[in-house]
């Protein structure tokens, strides 16, 4: 498996970091706290620095910059990313938000042993959100990013409302989504289905036995993937174009992932491009 593609599972339910970290511990040096978990997990560079840079890339080609900006990230995981993006992008103030607490002390310990920071940046924090409630006042950001969350957002109608609702007027939203959830590996099972298309060749309960038959981690890390596995949602690029419509955005900028795909007779009565999109790119502004 290349190393990228490991490091976007990883990604996944990064609360199963930690599990995956008290993995790894119990068959090397003892550790003694929630933090030294935390810095045992791998660091996930994919995230802290190649996600960084992809969104700033793409802003800045249309002369957007984040220095000295209110910005947000919705969706935020373990704020590693976030932690990037302030040192690299340099905005007054980065608020990442999730539907999960952040674990602050985690996300220090994993920097620290890293030799990145001593402390976390002042102008970065985070916030848990609810699923279709942002705690944020109207109009507060310029910019809001959301990496790799949107296919597991329920409403995403109502998140993009919120989204709009604390956007300014003139502010720019960035969404990266991969795997959408029709894509060769919309399953997000890669380890298990290396061919692709479980989640649309298969019933949930048998994909669901043939991971727990096979498990790479533990069951904490094996529920979690799971659970994350039946809760994507149905999103395709054309889905998520209608809600941001519907939700007070127009779309200014799109690059699409495309992959070549084998198609399983099973799947040959399906558009093309929900088989062969699998990640999507783009900016959107106020309507
Ligand atoms: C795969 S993780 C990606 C995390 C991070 N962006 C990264 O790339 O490492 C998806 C995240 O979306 C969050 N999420 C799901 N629905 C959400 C919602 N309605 N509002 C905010 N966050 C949500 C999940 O809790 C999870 O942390």
């Amino acid at each position: 498996m290349k190393a990228s593609v490991r490091s976007r599972i990883l990604s996944h339910p990064w609360s199963a970091r930690l599990v995956s970290a008290a993995n790894a511990a119990s068959s090397a040096a003892p550790v003694t706290s929630s933090a030294d978990l935390a810095a045992a997990a791998p660091w996930p560079e994919e995230s802290y620095t190649t996600a960084v840079d992809h969104v700033m890339a793409f802003l800045g080609e249309e002369g957007i910059g984040l220095n000295g900006q209110a910005v947000a990230d919705i969706g935020c995981g373990d704020g590693v990313m976030d932690l990037g993006m302030v040192q690299k992008a340099a905005p007054a103030s980065l608020v990442g938000f999730d539907i999960e607490p952040v674990d602050t002390a985690g996300l220090l310990a994993r920097a620290r042993q890293r030799g990145l920071v001593t402390e976390l940046p002042a102008n970065l924090s985070f916030q848990t959100c609810g699923a279709d409630y942002l705690p944020a006042a109207d109009a507060s950001f310029d910019c809001l990013f959301s990496w790799s969350a949107f296919e597991h957002v329920v409403r995403p109608v109502a998140v993009l409302a919120e989204m709009r609702r604390v956007l300014r007027p003139d502010g720019v939203l960035f969404i990266q989504v991969w795997p959408f959830f029709h894509s060769k590996h919309g399953s997000h099972l890669w380890d298990w289905y290396p061919e692709g298309f479980a989640q649309l060749l298969h019933e949930p309960a048998a994909v669901e036995a043939t991971v727990r038959a096979q498990p790479d981690q533990g069951p904490a890390w094996i529920d979690n993937l799971l659970g994350a596995f039946h809760e994507l949602n149905r999103v395709t690029v054309d889905d998520l174009q209608r809600a941001l419509l519907l939700a007070g955005f127009t779309v200014t900028k799109l690059a699409l992932e495309t992959e070549t795909v084998h198609i399983p007779p099973e799947l040959a009565h399906l558009p093309l491009s929900t088989l062969a999109v699998s990640g999507v790119k783009l900016l959107a502004r106020p309507s």
